[in-house]
């Protein structure tokens, strides 16, 4: 058995090894202090930025909750619904995005009796061939012109469009088909524009 080796300071300079490691230890150098500073600082606008502002809802790959919002499926909201939304745009030009309609433009679709009929027969008319003279919206006269729409618009597009201003901004009427909207275009065929009283005496099958 070996014996012991005695430990012996073999340091040629000989120093205060306590003195030196506590005086090395706290005191940091003030450019680490900068650099580290900077890197906590750019770290948190990085996670922020790319993280939704530090939104537990948010995931990687979204930066937003309204991105991710806009890229969910919209799970039980009909699809009809949201082509409906996209498609609405070209009515918004006139009836205005909130469907209040614009003095001299257009007459609201917000809770608009003729958008609000549960027979949808005669909304559907108005934008195939179009309307034009006086009608009355929600105890207001107007007397303007719309243009027919029906050969720009897919059955589809129509039954989307009218499904849509029938559950927005309040208005609260059953979602129309694309059958229907194909009934009544192939019914009526190519017409004039309708005007109020015309389309008042197209019969409405009751609820
Ligand atoms: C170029 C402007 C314009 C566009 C685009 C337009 N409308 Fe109209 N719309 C009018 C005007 C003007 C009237 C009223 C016509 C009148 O005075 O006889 C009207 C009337 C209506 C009415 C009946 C009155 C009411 O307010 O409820 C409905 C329903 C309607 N539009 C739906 C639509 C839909 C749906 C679209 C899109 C597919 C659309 N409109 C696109 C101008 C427009």
């Amino acid at each position: 058995m070996a014996a012991k080796k005695k430990f012996v300071n073999t340091d040629p300079l000989d120093i205060d090894r306590e003195k030196y490691f506590s005086e090395a230890n706290s005191r940091l150098p003030w450019w680490f202090i900068v650099v580290f500073g900077y890197l906590v600082f750019f770290a948190f606008q990085y996670t922020s930025s790319h993280g939704g502002k530090f939104n537990y809802r948010v995931y990687e790959k979204y930066s937003s909750l309204a991105q991710l919002e806009d890229s969910q499926p919209v799970g039980d909201v009909d699809p009809l619904f949201a082509l409906g939304k996209e498609k609405y745009a070209l009515c918004a030009a006139c009836h205005q995005p909130n469907g209040a309609g614009l003095a001299n433009l257009a007459p609201p679709l917000a809770g608009s009796e003729w958008v609000l009929e549960s027979d949808p027969s005669r909304i559907i008319r108005i934008v195939l061939h179009g309307l034009q003279g006086p009608i009355t919206v929600k105890g207001e006269q107007w007397n303007l012109a719309m243009a027919p729409l029906g050969e720009s618009l897919s059955d589809e597009e129509i039954a989307a469009i009218l499904t849509y201003i029938r559950s927005s901004w309040g208005n609260e009427a059953p979602a129309v088909s694309s059958d229907t909207v194909a009934g009544i275009r192939s019914d009526v065929g190519s017409r004039s524009m309708w005007t109020a009283p015309e389309l008042l005496d197209v019969p409405l099958s009751s609820e």
